[in-house]
């Protein structure tokens, strides 16, 4: 996530009024923003919440037609799992399609014996995951299959929900009486009624669809009740970056990566990466109806063949931004709730006794048709990185290529230091930092618990599944 800068606001400014100038066909079509239904859970049992999920394709409604895709539950995007802090939670999840899946519940703070992203569930076969979620875990994270290959096509084509649970933050007065919506932005585009394949181009670049979607829905028109919302935003796309924008409005940010920050920030335009979540809150001002915009960013490109852009195609091109996510219809009667101005005690990671430093550093190979850390593309059987429970490393990410790699880590958040030698105005917890092309990245990774193998991989999944992985084995 980034600042806000001088240039962003003046962009801003522009991007209102160039989403004035829309072609109608893009505002004609709005239909009401969904909510993806909750999963339900059962809690006959004192302290423990039990749910299935069903892995299965299902015709899907997507604009104004339908298409084959993979989901959760027959929802696309999956049902919104909603939890508490010192929940025992025990999800089934039944493999009903052809290839094998599995489950990783993506920055819940879970034992990775159990969130293990070595486990392969067969077609037909049922697995019963259970786990605890730990006080201090409050916040919007997500799930979403990860068996090594095979996650960029199961995520495209349908497979990720949120994942969100609540503490004891969440009720006081203050946020309680902030109308909270769920969005999950996830890209997609469509051939022959299913979602398109993946060309080499795409996997080399990470692959981005055509038709932005909110909630399964383009350009969705969310009509809240109350004034001041707050907005829990996942990027669960392949690998679209979304540099958001609220047209007239400036974005509170409350949490990045389901971690509360001490207090809001305020940020004229927020870019969030894939798997990253950003919860902001927005107090509506003035009538009338403000879009939701993407700005656009320039990731950067591939492998280059002749210092040119591959085929042309350069990722997450500006060229056709801003573009509407959805539009947000201010209510005619409102009240603002005044924003919090404490939220929570983030510590800093004390520096002083690093165990050990270490560098990671992003590569391409075989023409960017695989990736690599340092050097070597993921193997599942190769232990990377050993570490030991209790420490605090510090992570140097460099990045030599031409593209943004947003490098995500299992298990352990995470604080961002420094981009660039550039210390980092903000203490947050994360656990996906963009690494900008031909940058690098210091990181404090405190092991704090749970010993085992772990994974730490780039989210763009073609990337992911092409090799830029490494294994962490901590004891
Ligand atoms: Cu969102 Cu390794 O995952
Ligand atoms: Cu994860
Ligand atoms: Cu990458």
């Amino acid at each position: 996530m980034t600042d806000v800068t001088r240039r962003d606001v003046l962009r801003v400014g522009m991007a209102g009024a160039a989403a004035l100038a829309l072609p109608r066909r893009l505002l004609a079509q709005s239909a009401t923003l969904p909510e993806p239904p909750l999963l339900a859970l059962d809690r006959s049992e004192p302290g423990l919440a039990v749910g299935s999920l069903v892995a299965e394709w299902t015709r899907t409604a997507v604009g104004d037609t339908t298409a084959w895709l993979r989901t959760y539950n027959g929802s696309f995007p999956g049902p919104t799992i909603r939890v508490r802090e010192g929940e025992r939670v025990r999800l089934s999840l039944t493999n009903r399609t052809a290839d094998a899946t599995n489950l990783h519940t993506h920055g819940l703070h879970v034992d990775p014996t159990i969130d293990d992203p070595f486990l392969s569930i067969a077609p037909g076969d049922t697995w019963v995951y259970e786990f605890d979620v730990p006080s201090g875990a409050a916040g919007t994270h997500w799930y979403h299959p990860h068996v090594h290959g095979s996650v960029a096509r199961q995520l495209f084509e349908g497979l990720a929900g949120a994942l969100i649970v609540e503490g004891p933050l969440d009720s006081t007065t203050r946020l309680r009486r902030i109308e909270e919506h769920v969005l999950v932005l996830k890209d997609l585009s469509l051939r022959n009624g299913a979602a398109s394949p993946h060309t080499m181009v795409d996997w080399m670049n990470g692959k981005e669809g055509d038709l932005l979607l909110v909630n399964g829905v383009a350009d969705g028109q969310l009509v809240p009740r109350r004034g001041t919302l707050r907005l829990r935003l996942l990027n669960a796309s392949n690998a679209r970056y979304y540099h958001l924008a609220l047209e007239g409005h400036p974005l509170h940010l409350i949490a990045t990566d389901g971690h509360f920050l001490g207090q809001p920030v305020e940020l004229d335009a927020l870019l969030l990466a894939p798997g990253e979540r950003a919860d902001v809150v927005v107090q509506l001002a003035g009538r009338g109806s403000f879009h939701l915009l993407d700005l656009g960013y320039d990731r950067g490109s591939g492998h280059m063949m002749g210092g040119g852009h591959m085929m042309g195609n350069r990722p997450g091109s500006a060229a056709d931004a801003p573009h509407p996510l959805l539009t947000i219809v201010a209510p005619a009667r409102r009240r603002t709730v005044p924003l919090p101005s404490r939220l929570t005690t983030v510590d800093v990671v004390d520096t002083t006794r690093v165990a050990q430093r270490r560098r990671f550093v992003l590569g391409e190979a075989m023409m960017g048709m695989a990736f690599s850390i340092n050097g070597r593309t993921f193997d599942h059987e190769r232990v990377d990185v050993r570490a030991r429970l209790g420490d605090v490393e510090i992570w140097e990410i460099v990045n030599g290529t031409g593209m943004d790699h947003p490098m995500h880590l299992h298990t352990y958040p995470f604080q961002v230091l420094s981009r660039n030698g550039t210390g980092e105005s903000r203490t947050a917890w994360k656990d996906v930092v963009n690494v900008e092309a031909q940058s690098r990245v210091e990181l404090a990774v405190p092991i704090a618990d749970f010993g085992g193998k772990t994974v730490y991989h780039c989210h763009i999944v073609e990337h992911e599944d092409l090799g830029m992985m490494g294994v962490l084995e901590v004891a």
